[in-house]
């Protein structure tokens, strides 16, 4: 008798994984969404280099009406040459500053509604807060988190429109790897990719209703013209805690957040062990796909005690770092 009840009970046990599974299958929101990006309206920002222009050149080789906006007229007339030459599609070009939302505004009610809005622009300025200047500390925050709030404020009115019609819209805004983790030398530009993974999660609450999905997208350090200059400046520290696999070339980053984007995926990791850091870094956000939320659930206490071994190794580094410059 106590046999039987005995293995009642690990049946029981080694069902839990599967009862885990279903249940989430029936709880995970928002629901699993596809938004198409062919024939419909894409707006890249900081789409003239780098991972938006790569993502400009996919989206107009799968049938996409792209507009790009950035500041430097040369730099987009080649984008325009360079994405009619690769895929024979005419691109608009917009030349303005994401910080002032008087431009922002007059280009997007010049170009009409827009389907997927890609808020990719980005500045980034390695340095320690105790001697990184107040000018720059601004930049960084006014040009990555408000203007996407300024990109976002005056798209929406448009995207809301006919959406019904028009089908699932699309927000998607270019975090980083340090806007999921804190870095020696990016208290600024973590600060400032940080702040868009709170709106993320508020402004998918908000328009949710309006059938438009946001995208978050974490890239690890990415081979583009603006990252490679501006890690000459990275301090010591940063590269020995930051240093990982190498970065990532543009293209493939585009080819993930494209990905993400058409599967409406809330949080969007571009390589494996983005995939790990956004598994352990997922608190309370949304998850659309129930294996995925089985995964988070499961690999939980694993990841964890791998992310205080990351804490161990960085916090070593630094005192060994500083007893050096003794
Ligand atoms: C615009 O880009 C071109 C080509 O990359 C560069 O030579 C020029 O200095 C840039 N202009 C500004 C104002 O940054």
């Amino acid at each position: 008798m106590a046999d039987a009840y005995f293995s009642l009970f690990s049946l029981i046990l080694l069902l839990l994984p599967l009862y885990i599974l279903i249940f989430l299958y029936f709880i995970v929101r928002p629901r699993p969404v596809r938004v198409p990006i062919k024939n419909r309206h894409v707006f890249i920002t900081g789409g003239s280099s780098g991972i938006g222009l790569a993502l400009a050149h996919q989206c107009a080789q799968q049938g996409s009406d792209v507009t790009l906006l950035a500041r430097n007229v040369s730099k987009l007339e080649e984008a325009k040459e360079s994405i009619k030459l690769a895929t024979g599609r005419d691109v608009r070009i917009f030349s303005a500053d994401v910080r002032d939302f008087e431009s922002i505004k007059k280009v997007v009610e010049e170009v009409g509604e827009i389907d997927v809005l890609v808020c990719n622009h980005g500045v980034y300025m390695p340095q320690e807060l105790e001697t990184q200047e107040l000018e720059e500390i601004r930049f960084m925050i006014d040009v990555n988190l408000m203007g996407t709030f300024h990109l976002i404020k005056a798209a929406l009115p448009g995207m809301k429109k006919n959406r019904g019609e028009r089908g699932p819209g699309s927000i998607a805004i270019m975090s980083s790897q340090a806007g999921q983790v804190g870095i020696y030398g990016y208290t600024a530009y973590s600060a400032s990719k940080f702040g868009l993974r709170g709106m993320a999660e508020a402004l998918q609450q908000e328009i949710i209703a309006d059938n438009i999905h946001v995208s978050l997208i974490f890239p690890p350090d990415t081979e583009t013209p603006g990252f490679v200059e501006e890690n000459k400046r990275r301090p010591q520290l940063t590269s020995i805690i930051a240093a990982s696999s190498g970065a990532m070339k543009a293209d493939e980053v585009a080819k993930k957040s494209l990905n993400g984007i058409k599967s409406g995926t809330f949080i969007v990791p571009c390589n494996f062990e983005g995939f790990l850091l956004s598994v352990s870094t997922a608190g309370l956000c949304p998850q659309r796909s129930f294996l995925m939320a089985f995964m988070e659930v499961v690999t939980s206490p694993i990841l964890r005690i791998a992310g205080l071994c990351f804490q161990w190794n960085w916090y070593e580094s630094i005192e060994k770092w500083h007893a050096q410059k003794k």
